[in-house]
């Protein structure tokens, strides 16, 4: 699919910002750390539906060692406690006890949805818990934890393409699209 000088996706027009290129390169270079870090250790990927599936499907495509996949999904409500947004996985088959899990996201934002699943996922007795993320907005993070493998450090800008969606839309994309300025 050509890049398109200007995207409307769901009403807001959007222009391109990192080219399919570029993400596969930083994506291989990923891949090939994952693969020294975790030789031997057979981990499990944990990609998170939805935003996550072509970054997910690129760099497990990297992947040489032993390893599991599972995709899986947030279920995210209200809470009670004055933290607001719960979130809650859903769709886990594989026991995780003793496990060297690495997390697969499209984008952490505030951080918000991350800090709690890494929360949720201490009950379940890991050997470890990891986290690759393509982008990272690091302006707009809120919570501390250690963000292992980061595709790329990006501006606080709304971005869609390669997964990443506006209302549900803008997911199909190769490029990576921003917010219009104008
Ligand atoms: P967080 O809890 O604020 O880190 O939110 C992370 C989630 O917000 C991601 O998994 C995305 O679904 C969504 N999100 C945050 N920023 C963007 C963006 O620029 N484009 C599309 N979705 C985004």
């Amino acid at each position: 699919m050509e890049t398109q000088l200007k995207l409307n996706v769901a009403g807001l027009d959007f222009v391109p910002y990192i080219p399919y290129s570029q993400i596969a390169r930083r994506v291989e270079e990923l891949g090939t750390e994952l693969n020294h870090d975790y030789e031997g250790l057979s981990p499990i990927f944990l990609p998170i539906l939805n935003g996550s599936f072509m970054f997910a499907a690129d760099l497990i495509k990297e992947i040489c060692i032993p390893c599991q996949v599972s995709f899986v999904k947030i279920a995210s409500y209200e809470g009670t406690q004055s933290s607001g947004k719960v979130s809650q996985l859903i769709g886990l088959q594989q026991d995780l006890e003793g496990r060297h899990i690495i997390l697969v996201e499209d984008i952490v934002d505030t951080g918000l949805t991350m800090a709690s699943l890494l929360k949720e996922l201490e009950n379940f007795r890991p050997a470890s818990v990891k986290i690759a993320t393509l982008f990272v907005k690091p302006e707009s993070l809120k919570e501390e934890f250690e963000i292992h493998y980061r595709g790329f450090d990006i501006p606080n800008k709304f971005i869609v393409g390669y997964g990443l969606d506006y209302e549900g839309f803008g997911r199909n994309y190769r490029d990576v699209y921003c917010l219009s300025p104008d």
